[in-house]
């Protein structure tokens, strides 16, 4: 199968313009599973709790839930996108997972980074995976993959790829990926924006693109550059990810200690 990711530098609050954006990046690719970077429809820097409101929309039925539908069954792809997800009183920083079958599920996300703790509630979907004909996809967002249980409980439910859309600001990710996908034996698509914002007199945010695609065995098999819109497709093979045994002795899930993993 073929898994790829959009790198680009969206437009804080022109909705419909971010996601014609990726309309017209699909159109010419073949691809069957494409990752979309954290609130890629709405920009990063909130500076009040009214933007949220305005540009948050409910799942699966608002606007950008049903074009990434559109699209899916057009393109005959699963799409991971991460958007801002209201429910009722609540804001949460989501992830949506669609495909030609339609609408597939959610993910809020679990750690929140910095001032996103202004506007959003702190995830509560858990980890979670879809068996998919994509492979089996589970999804984390950003800040999520400094916590090395993100990831391990993503693989523990059986994922083959950890989709994960970023907005990153801090250096580390890139090169932490591999050592997330090598010690989980799972491939990863994170999906970064490029460009800056720095809005309502706050700090200038610099995101580092760099997405990239891992392999099981920690290798970094695409990576995009810091600042271009690229649409990164790698061909890869999920079952890769269902080997998780190390050599004639040891085995991943097998040999954990879990016993011993208690604080
Ligand atoms: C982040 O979680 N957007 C750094």
């Amino acid at each position: 199968m073929k898994a790829g990711f959009f790198q680009f530098p969206p437009v804080f609050g022109d909705v419909a313009g971010n996601v014609e954006k990726v309309g017209r990046a699909l159109t010419a690719k073949q691809v069957d599973l494409l990752v979309l970077p954290e609130l890629f429809n709405t920009g990063y820097q909130f500076v009040s709790k009214d933007e949220v409101t305005r540009l948050s929309e409910e799942v699966p039925f608002g606007f950008t839930t049903q074009k990434l539908i559109e699209m899916s069954k057009e393109k005959n792809v699963h799409i991971v996108a991460g958007l801002a997800e209201r429910q009722g009183d609540f804001f949460f920083n989501s992830a949506v997972l669609t495909g030609p079958e339609g609408f597939v599920g959610v993910y809020r996300k679990t750690h929140l980074f910095f001032e996103e703790n202004l506007w959003f509630s702190p995830g509560d979907s858990g980890f979670r995976v879809w068996d998919t004909p994509a492979g089996r996809i589970g999804i984390m967002i950003c800040f999520d993959w400094f916590f090395p249980e993100s990831a391990r409980t993503l693989a523990l439910q059986g994922a083959d790829i950890i989709a994960h859309p970023s907005n990153l600001v801090l250096p580390y990710c890139p090169d932490s990926m591999p050592t997330r996908c090598l010690e989980n034996r799972v491939f990863a698509v994170t999906a970064d924006r490029t460009g800056k914002e720095q809005r309502g007199g706050k700090e200038s945010l610099e995101f580092i693109g760099t997405s990239e695609i891992v392999s099981p065995s920690g290798k970094v098999l695409f990576r995009a550059g810091r600042q271009t819109e690229e649409l990164g497709i790698v061909e890869i093979d999920v079952t890769e990810a269902r080997n998780k045994e190390l050599n004639r002795f040891n085995s991943l899930f097998r040999d954990r200690r879990k016993d011993f993993y208690r604080s």
